[in-house]
């Protein structure tokens, strides 16, 4: 694995350049991210271009021996385009346009926009695209972030009209799809179709779903036109975009598709902070982010390319400056979160960013080196990071063990319809996978359309909508399966299936869903030794349950080697039933203390401490440590090799 950074040299006096670059060199980093950001600097006014200080910050990098990963700088339009064509602007849900003076105020919609675009992607290919020292392009940067992969400008809406027509044909048959009868919300032609935002009340969820689908499928189309460019003009250059964690706006695995690699952004702590973690977890884990935050968006983007390509764009080295707080990683962090990307088959991880900047927006982010140019911890900590990659040597793939099938379109369900405050597939796939990685299991989260041959067992934590072929799938499937609530339970026009949820999977396990209940927080409902809270749903059929709550409810349903579970479970209820599927495929599970991860890479174990406290490893002694030994301090990593 390489080590990189995220490095702006249009941000300093040109005479530090060579010293950076000798730095970078010097600390063990081999990759460097570039341009991303620059396009004003590029391209100051239409057409007159400014090469000549880029080209030389390209040499001096490529003197230093680094490999240059070159960023489009779409994400940023500058000014002078703006003014050029103030109808690119993105609109956000309460029908105002976005202003200049950040970034990612652009529609995805707009076609004079991707014009541009096109054209600056174009001309940085022409200039850099057989250049030696560029050995990879960043599409843009961050689709979606700031909330900006949904557009409600003029330009979405008429896109969407065009888009609702060629999907449909006609509109008595998308009236009939969406259910518009129900309020007198019949059209009479797709031109007089809206955005689903700012009416009275709740728009038709069909209406939605499909107003995701169409916003997801503008930021593919984006991303495929700068592809298309940069492989004509780039050839032998792996293409890679940088998505963000805990964000579903778009279909990440369609955007893969046309990916050499994928990669993202890893902040465990920002991420900590600013998602639905417990009071209690926010406090243990304040400097060390949640133990699987990082590594579930890890095997998450793993499966959003082809063929399991992934790196981390940008590591937080030190506090970032745009959560809530902002606690600074405990020492050691940032090496384990470096090695840790390793045990799951990453191939470069590349900090963000070199040096602190002392102006603009990002001024609290630290970097690996302070504003005046001094190692911070993060530089101290990556130099060690590059020695301990030696010492590890290659690794090998990653295992295939448990599937946990993740869809994109799930999370945009559960959004809309959430039917319960915190419902939300995103964090269901979250729960089921920290339940797994807590007894030790290796998890490849994949798309819906993943081959599952080869895994040992098969975890759908929440699917409303079923996936063409999934059903044979799951059929032709020898091992055990776990189907979480809500699967099944809406056909692809958003509406309740007509044989009743699980929809389809009733081919594989005979029982109805015949009444769904969300309850509020802190009203849980009493198993022996587990309880249910959030969701529980009353189950018609022949079937048995294998687990019932105390009052005699069941909720886990069993037929073959197929199980539907009917309610959200806690953590000692998810690896309960995650054992016994364990179990029955054979496969040796481990109560891990708190904070511990372990994960296979070939024939390497690799296991990482989150705790605050120092941790012994069980059955430690004799083993063959590559790195670390068994006992694990706060932010330790320990390598073995398992012949
Ligand atoms: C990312 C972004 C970077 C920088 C960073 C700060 O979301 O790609 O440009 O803003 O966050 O943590």
């Amino acid at each position: 694995m390489r080590l990189g950074v995220c490095y702006y040299p249009e941000h300093w006096p040109e005479d530090w350049w060579a010293d950076d670059a000798r730095r970078m060199a010097e600390m063990g980093l081999t990759r460097v991210r570039i341009g991303e950001f620059a396009w004003s600097r590029i391209e100051p006014s239409l057409g007159r271009y400014d090469w000549a200080w880029l080209d030389r910050a390209v040499e001096v990098l490529h003197a230093a021996g680094l490999g240059i990963i070159m960023g489009t700088p779409t994400a940023t339009p500058p000014k002078w385009l703006v003014d050029r064509m103030p109808d690119m602007i993105a609109y956000d849900a309460d029908g105002r346009p976005r202003s200049f003076g950040s970034r990612r105020h652009y529609c995805f919609s707009h076609q004079g926009y991707r014009n541009e675009a096109a054209r600056i992607v174009a001309a940085m290919a022409d200039r850099y695209g057989d250049h030696p020292a560029v050995i990879a392009w960043q599409t843009d940067n961050e689709y979606g972030c700031h909330d900006s992969a949904v557009s409600y400008s003029p330009a979405a809406r008429d896109a969407f009209r065009y888009w609702l027509a060629a999907k449909y044909g006609e509109i008595a048959v998308l009236n009939h799809a969406w259910g518009n009868v129900f309020w007198s919300m019949e059209y009479r032609s797709f031109a007089e179709i809206d955005l689903p935002n700012l009416t009275v009340t709740e728009a038709n969820p069909a209406h939605w779903l499909d107003f995701r689908r169409f916003s997801s499928d503008q930021v593919a189309i984006f991303n495929r036109l700068q592809v298309e460019i940069l492989r004509d003009a780039s050839p032998g250059r792996d293409i890679v975009h940088n998505f963000m964690g805990f964000f579903t706006q778009f279909d990440h695995h369609a955007v893969g598709r046309d990916l050499d690699v994928a990669s993202w952004d890893s902040y465990p702590l920002g991420f900590l902070e600013q998602f639905w973690f417990s009071e209690g977890e926010k406090q243990a884990y304040l400097h060390q982010g949640h133990p699987d935050i990082a590594a579930f968006h890890h095997d998450l983007y793993r499966g959003c390319q082809r063929e399991g390509r992934w790196w981390v764009m940008e590591q937080q080295p030190g506090p970032v400056n745009w959560a809530c707080f902002n606690p600074a990683p405990l020492p050691g962090m940032v090496r384990l979160w470096t090695l840790e990307a390793m045990a799951h088959g990453a191939e470069l991880v590349s900090y963000f960013r070199w040096r602190q900047a002392p102006f603009a927006q990002e001024q609290m982010h630290a970097g690996l080196l302070r504003p005046d140019r001094v190692d911070d911890r993060g530089a101290h900590e990556a130099r060690q990071a590059a020695a301990d990659i030696k010492v590890i040597g290659a690794v090998g793939p990653p295992p295939r063990s448990v599937a946990l099938l993740f869809d994109y379109q799930s999370d945009w369900v559960t959004d809309i319809q959430p039917q319960g405050k915190g419902f939300s597939a995103l964090r269901a796939a979250f729960e089921y996978y920290s339940a797994l990685r807590q007894l030790g299991l290796d998890v490849d989260i994949v798309a819906p359309d993943a081959d599952l041959s080869g895994y040992a067992m098969v975890v759908i934590p929440c699917l409303p909508i079923l996936p063409d072929g999934l059903v044979d799938r799951l059929q032709g499937f020898a091992g055990p399966v776990l189907i979480g609530p809500r699967s099944g339970s809406k056909t692809a026009d958003f509406a309740i299936p007509s044989d009743l949820p699980p929809g389809g999977l009733q081919a594989l396990l005979p029982i109805k869903v015949v009444r769904v209940e969300s309850l509020r927080d802190g009203v849980v409902l009493d198993g022996d030794g587990f309880a249910v809270h959030r969701w529980m749903e009353t189950v018609e059929g022949e079937v048995e349950p294998e687990i019932k709550l105390k009052d005699g409810c069941g909720i886990l349903f069993r037929h073959g080697a197929l199980r539907y579970l009917a309610a959200w479970p806690d953590a000692a209820l998810l690896k309960q039933i995650l054992t016994g599927l364990a179990d029955e495929a054979s496969m040796e599970v481990q109560h891990l203390p708190e904070g511990v991860r372990l994960r296979r890479a070939g024939k390497m174990r690799f296991a990482v401490n989150y705790a605050s406290e120092t941790v012994q490893l069980v059955n430690a002694p004799g083993r063959n440590f590559v790195l670390g030994d068994a006992v694990l301090p706060p932010a330790g990593v320990a390598v073995w090799r398992e012949d």
